[in-house]
């Protein structure tokens, strides 16, 4: 299976599995499950939710723990946060932002969840353990998640 075929099934199993479902957090929880034992190359999975003026809170996530805040003005998190673009970090040493709450950590994405009516709730964190791990397919694939999440909002 390439990879954009299993973001694919993913992203089916997540809208099946959340379809029902209200609680935002919920849905949260079963996407991060989903995705982080969906892929060999994810060693962190999660995300970070806006809680208060420009802070993100760690939750939910699969993997070791996270920080628990990252202000907008910090970090990979914060910077998709305050952007509210992609961000593709292919090797975390290149990047002065990157938080290391994992020695092992080596490329990661993170991609801005916004409601349909423009409003930021979260990002998408997604950390591995090989170095520039990710493709365009799990960019693509991580924007319709995300895409997905911020339409459930509510
Ligand atoms: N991706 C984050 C740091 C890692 S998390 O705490 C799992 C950042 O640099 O924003």
């Amino acid at each position: 299976m390439t990879r954009q075929e299993q973001y694919r099934d993913v992203l089916s199993k997540i809208e099946s599995l959340i379809e029902d479902e209200t609680d935002w957090i919920s849905m949260l929880s079963t996407t991060a499950c989903e995705l982080h034992h969906a892929f060999d190359h994810f060693h962190w999975t999660g995300f970070y939710r806006v809680t208060s003026k420009e802070m993100l809170s760690v939750g939910p996530y699969q993997g070791g723990h996270g920080c628990l805040r990252i202000p907008f003005s910090r970090g990979v998190c914060g910077r998709a946060a305050r952007t509210r673009l992609v961000q593709w970090v292919r090797d975390i040493d290149a990047d002065s932002d990157h938080i290391a709450c994992s020695s092992t950590t080596r490329s990661e994405v993170v991609v801005p969840i916004v409601t349909e009516d423009d409003t930021l709730l979260a990002v998408l964190d997604v950390d591995s353990e090989e170095p520039d791990a990710f493709e365009q397919a799990d960019i693509d694939g991580l924007m319709a998640v995300a895409a997905l999440l911020g339409g459930r909002a509510r």
